[in-house]
């Protein structure tokens, strides 16, 4: 048995969704451990394409347990929509288990972020404005609604009359916005809980008897090393905490009970959302990526910035999740150009460095140090072994190891679960 984290390296986006769901195949248990419906992963199965947002990606496997631990944010209309959108598919709900100590994303918190948003100006953040910061600003201020309120029809209506009165006060006086009434938002959530409730479990202790029994746990992060709340590159993050570490706290393991952590990396750079991004190309060739990969939000649908590959970006990446392995996603995508570049670090004043730095003010003053590297075709998305794949790919990837510490375990060849290259089993 072994227990495998993976983890978004770049600002999300990395297609962390295609690995997983193929590790999904090995695991016995997958469990989100943070965010909320903010992310989305795109995972194609033979001719089917599904766009999880919340739900893990182990429901695509019958025998799999797929949790929503209590580092999660959880819209329960989002999530009930999702659920009954997968099983009008055939797909079978029976392994869901959600958190009762997860966080409940109501209609205010919604409303918060597009008013936070809209009073912030120029300087927003760029939210997927799916209430999630003032969600978990509601959870570190204590006064959230969690999943178990939320199922108690009596504790949820007193709850929920007591933060409304706060949050109404807050919406007309500080952002003259219109109140929210509180009957239908009462309607709409009882009806989602009836929905959850049969899923709803102390999900620590079941995650524990798991690992105890010897299964193969998957922990699934959103977001990216980028968008974490303290290592990211505040205030253009999300509020949870998509870097390993945040697999103990929203998850509720210790840390020698992840054994290996692969960092998920597209083999270029993208970003939605506002703040800095230094190998970004602004140029027709950054288009083209934009174009091939079809780099729009699955989440938003916002054009997804795109530039090239920043390694300073992935040793940080690899340092602050302890990174055992990679998978390098998106090969094929950009296949097809004739010299292609890496980032090894940041010019600012003559002086060159590869550290990541604090302050985002900081980054947008650098300049990328590019080395170039031959390009290769982009005709891969059959090659199933390493060796297959051509010189110059290989030259890229092992680049890759080269400048990050960090062995490459998988390879991204195409959209399709099979069309992967895989090095090593992380489950041995
Ligand atoms: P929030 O998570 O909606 O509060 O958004 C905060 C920042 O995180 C914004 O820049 C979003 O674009 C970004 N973000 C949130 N979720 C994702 C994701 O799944 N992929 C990429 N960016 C995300």
């Amino acid at each position: 048995m072994a227990n495998v984290a993976v983890v978004g390296t770049q600002w999300g986006d990395e297609g962390k969704g295609r690995f997983v769901d193929f590790l999904a195949t090995g695991a016995d248990v997958v469990v989100r451990y943070q965010g909320g419906n903010n992310a989305g992963h795109t995972v194609e199965i033979g001719s089917e394409q599904y766009k999880l947002h919340l739900v893990p990606s182990g429901i695509f496997n019958p025998r799999t347990l797929s949790i929503l631990a209590h580092g999660t944010v959880i819209d329960p209309v989002s999530l009930a929509a999702e659920m009954d959108e997968l099983a009008g598919r055939g797909l079978d709900m029976s392994g869901l288990r959600v958190s009762l100590r997860a966080q409940v994303v109501l209609p205010h918190h919604r409303a918060l972020d597009a008013l936070g948003e809209a009073a912030r100006g120029d300087a927003d953040i760029g939210t997927t404005r799916r209430g999630i910061g003032p969600a978990y600003m509601d959870k570190a201020e204590r006064s959230g609604i969690r999943i178990c309120d939320l199922i108690d029809d009596t504790v949820f209506e007193s709850k929920l009359r007591r933060v409304m009165d706060e949050k109404n006060r807050i919406i007309t006086r500080v952002y003259d916005g219109e109140p929210l009434a509180v009957e239908p938002i009462l309607d709409e959530y009882r009806a989602c809980a009836q929905r959850i409730r049969p899923y709803v479990t102390d999900t620590i202790w079941l995650l524990h008897e798991r690992i105890e029994a010897g299964d193969n746990v998957l922990f699934e992060g959103a977001q990216g090393t980028l968008l974490d709340l303290d290592v990211g590159t505040y205030p253009y993050v999300t509020s949870s905490h998509p870097i390993a570490g945040g697999v103990c706290v929203g998850a509720g393991v210790g840390p020698a009970a992840i054994h290996s952590v692969a960092g998920v990396v597209k083999a270029y750079t993208t970003r939605v959302g506002k703040g800095p991004f230094v190998t970004e190309l602004l140029d027709e060739t950054g288009q083209w990526i934009r174009e091939k990969g079809h780099e729009y939000g699955a989440t938003t649908g916002r054009p997804r910035r795109c530039g090239w590959l920043d390694a300073v970006i992935l040793r940080f990446a690899a340092r602050v999740n302890g990174l055992t392995h990679l998978a390098v996603s998106r090969m094929d995508t950009l296949g097809g150009i004739d010299r292609v570049k890496i980032c090894t670090g940041y010019r600012r004043g003559g002086v060159v460095t590869d550290r990541f730095p604090a302050r985002w003010e900081e980054l947008g003053q650098y300049e990328p140090v590019y080395e170039e590297l031959p390009g290769w075709t982009d005709q891969i998305s059959d090659v199933t072994r390493y060796d297959e794949l051509p010189e110059a790919a290989r030259l890229y990837l092992e680049r890759i190891e080269e400048l990050t510490g960090v062995p490459v375990a998988m390879i991204g060849v195409g959209a399709r679960r099979d069309q992967a290259v895989v090095r090593c089993d992380l489950y041995r």
